[in-house]
């Protein structure tokens, strides 16, 4: 399989065709941004990382019955997919108050929620991903009743999926993003990527940020933090 011409660039990530018009690649780049592109750079290994660690995650997911995206691996940045439109909602789950929600609601960093919390925001830079709530989405016509139904019962089984591995990992699994798409069958099924990009992690003993927070907050160590999530996955595999 090959690429064909690209048909999107993202901050990430780049998507192609390929011979097969129900499958497409995804290459991943160094690339980083924060703050809706406000703020841009480069994370040297990044793309290679959030390839190895999405598929393998997004593997583990789909054996536990959540389908993927996920094709086959083609290359240490490259990824056969299935094709989809997505659905233009940033699907937020978060077991831990961070980021924007401790600064939405005024609560420290930290606060252990005793239920996980999804959030949508609405996909659209020109208006910055605004935060919506289902009655917005259904409005918008984004998607329908029964599609975020599915959404949101996909987002709680994926969180219960990779809070334990990341807990097995020695890693407390804060919040991530995930994304959806619809193939051409009508189905849902999950997209994007599950990355150090896409989530907080944070080292179970120390507290330790291993995600992009560490560039978006200018904390230094960001090829290091990567590197380190990486490792413990696959130290996990070879257990
Ligand atoms: P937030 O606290 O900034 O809303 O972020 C919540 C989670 O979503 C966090 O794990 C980082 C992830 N995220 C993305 O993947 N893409 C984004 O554009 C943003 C703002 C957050």
């Amino acid at each position: 399989m090959h690429k064909l011409e690209q048909i999107y660039e993202g901050k990430a990530k780049k998507v192609y065709k390929t011979d097969d018009p129900e499958l497409y690649i995804v290459d991943y780049k160094d690339d980083a941004t924060a703050f809706n592109g406000l703020k841009k750079g480069t994370i040297a290994g990044k793309g290679i990382i959030n390839n190895q660690m999405s598929n393998r995650l997004m593997q583990m997911i789909e054996r536990k019955g959540v389908p993927t995206h996920f094709v086959k691996e083609l290359s240490e940045r490259e990824t056969l997919v299935k094709k989809v439109s997505i659905v233009p909602l940033e699907v937020i789950v978060r077991n831990i108050a961070a980021g924007s929600f401790s600064k939405r609601y005024g609560v420290d960093e930290g606060m252990v929620f005793d239920e996980p919390v999804i959030e949508f925001s609405y996909k659209n830079d020109a208006l910055g991903d605004p935060l919506l709530n289902t009655d917005h989405a259904l409005a918008l016509k984004v998607a329908t009743r029964t599609e975020i139904d599915t959404i949101k019962t996909y987002a709680l089984q994926v969180n219960s999926i990779l809070k334990a591995f990341w807990a097995e990992c020695g890693v407390t699994l804060v919040d991530f993003k995930l994304e959806f798409g619809k193939t051409s069958d009508g189905s849902i099924i999950l997209a994007d990527e599950i990355s150090p990009d896409t989530c907080r992690l944070w080292d179970s003993a120390t507290g330790e940020k291993l995600d992009k927070d560490r560039f978006r907050r200018d904390l230094g160590g960001v090829e290091e933090a990567y590197a380190e999530i990486m490792k413990r996955l696959v130290d996990h595999e070879e257990k």
